[in-house]
């Protein structure tokens, strides 16, 4: 079997957390491949609303095994309070999650240089979630992390003290007032509840799955326009949130990806800082914020949000060789007349399709379209979809030559359409 993936194709919070607990059913194995508590993936079924940040989106399934894979980052202190409010919902975790051996660890002092390094940066801050991504990946690629199989190690807290105190002396290259003792204890708690889960191989795991012919579902976390390398760069993650980031973040080959499930929102939304082309700074842009509740899942700051982008969505697929689109919150554009669909940019007089290194100097130009003016999140089915939604994903299918498959047309479980 090959593994499919999930990832996110704009910004980030595109709904990649609810589009993995709908899909769950079909799958054996959910895995996380990267990223860390700086995602929030929401999840809504039977009057509950659940945010998740570590783990896998399929745990709220009877029958999967969930795995969080080498790629992501976690905080063990954030872990632990996720782990409680699964419990507190009936799920027998400890039977259904394991944990990659080789995921880093973020410390108390990587949260903070993140904090010192985001203060100093002042306006040109990257907006950061300050949950000490950056700090984490950096030591990680500089080969100074410390990772889950290092917690069963007899020198674990040497080597913890070691790196806290690199952290000690690299923030005094910053005016930063701190204290890294106040949150240990909980940290070393967090590192208690690690302990009571399965610590695996999980590269050698998965790969004895996928060879069993079990169906593996691989979840991204950002999206494609925050990955390190092809986001909008420095305005981004530390991390490949890209379908490349699938096999190093789980250690599975090129060839045992299957499909690639690019998740996109029918317009588009930022949260953090920088360029950001078809932003709408006016009540339009209020509109799609209230209306679709634009507000961070992980830290409540307000979306950015403007109209769909296609230079950029056709870069995304480009990127990630996405076979199948799944496009979330049409329902949030129910009550426009007219919706424009950005197609192309100016750039220094010249009109491109091409995503230019700086993005801050492109200038979108538009398509419109009719909207459909009516309430669709009831729409259950391919036949109820208005003529006008319908002529919209037409015409973006026509666009990137991708297939549409899925609609979601509201946040809970059951606003799902397969096309
Ligand atoms: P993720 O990070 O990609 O998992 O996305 P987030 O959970 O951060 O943000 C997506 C938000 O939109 C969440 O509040 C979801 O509950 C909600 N959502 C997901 N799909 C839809 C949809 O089709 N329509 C509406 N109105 N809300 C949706
Ligand atoms: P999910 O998985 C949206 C943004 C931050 C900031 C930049 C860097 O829920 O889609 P970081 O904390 O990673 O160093 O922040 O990336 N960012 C996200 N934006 N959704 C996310 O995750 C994000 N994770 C990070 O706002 O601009
Ligand atoms: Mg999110």
């Amino acid at each position: 079997m090959k593994a499919d993936v999930v990832l996110g194709l704009q910004w980030g919070d595109e709904g990649k957390g609810k589009i993995v607990d709908v899909l769950t059913p079909k799958y054996d194995v959910i895995t996380r491949f990267q990223g860390g508590p700086n995602a929030g993936h929401t999840l809504e079924f039977n009057t509950i609303k659940h945010v998740l940040h570590s783990i896998p989106s399929g745990i709220f399934h009877k029958d999967q095994i969930n795995i969080i894979g080498n790629g992501v980052v976690i905080d063990p202190v954030i872990f632990k309070k996720e782990t409680e409010a699964i419990y507190r919902l009936g799920v027998d975790l400890q039977q259904k999650l394991r944990i990659s051996r080789k995921a880093h660890l973020i410390l108390p002092s990587h949260r903070i240089l993140d904090a010192a390094s985001e203060a100093a940066k002042g306006v040109t801050k990257i907006g950061s979630t300050l949950k000490g991504i950056g700090p984490t990946y950096m030591d990680k690629t500089g080969r100074n992390g410390l990772r889950v199989g290092d917690i069963l190690q007899h020198d674990f807290k040497a080597k913890y003290d070691h790196l806290k105190q690199k952290h000690i002396d690299l923030l005094r290259i910053y005016d930063f007032v701190y204290n890294i003792e106040e949150n240990e204890e909980q940290w070393f708690a967090g590192i208690e509840e690690i302990r009571r889960y399965e610590l695996i191989d999980s590269e050698y795991e998965i790969n004895h799955l996928l060879s069993e012919g079990k169906k593996v579902l691989a979840e991204g976390a950002q999206g494609t326009m925050l990955d390190i390398d092809f986001g909008s760069y420095p305005f981004v993650t530390s991390s490949s949130t890209i379908c490349a980031g699938a096999c190093t973040g789980l250690g599975i080959a090129p060839t045992r990806i299957g499909e690639v499930l690019g998740v996109f929102k029918a317009y588009c939304t930022r949260v953090g800082s920088g360029p950001f082309p078809t932003e709408l700074e006016d009540e339009t842009g209020k509109v799609l914020r209230e209306k679709g509740h634009e507000y961070g899942a992980t830290t409540g700051r307000p979306r950015r949000c403007g109209w769909l982008d296609l230079v950029a969505l056709k870069y995304s697929i480009l990127i990630n060789g996405v076979t199948q689109l799944i496009m979330t919150k049409a329902d949030v554009l129910s009550d426009f007349d007219i919706i424009r669909i950005c197609t192309g940019y100016q750039l220094q007089g010249h009109f491109t399709e091409h995503l230019p290194y700086d993005l801050q100097e492109a200038v979108p130009q538009y398509v419109e379209m009719k909207g459909w003016k009516q309430d669709v999140s009831e729409v259950t089915t391919k036949s109820g979809i208005p003529e006008a939604l319908n002529r919209y994903i037409d015409f973006i299918e026509k666009e990137t030559g991708i297939p549409v498959t899925i609609v979601s047309l509201g946040p809970d479980r059951k606003q799902i359409i397969f096309r």
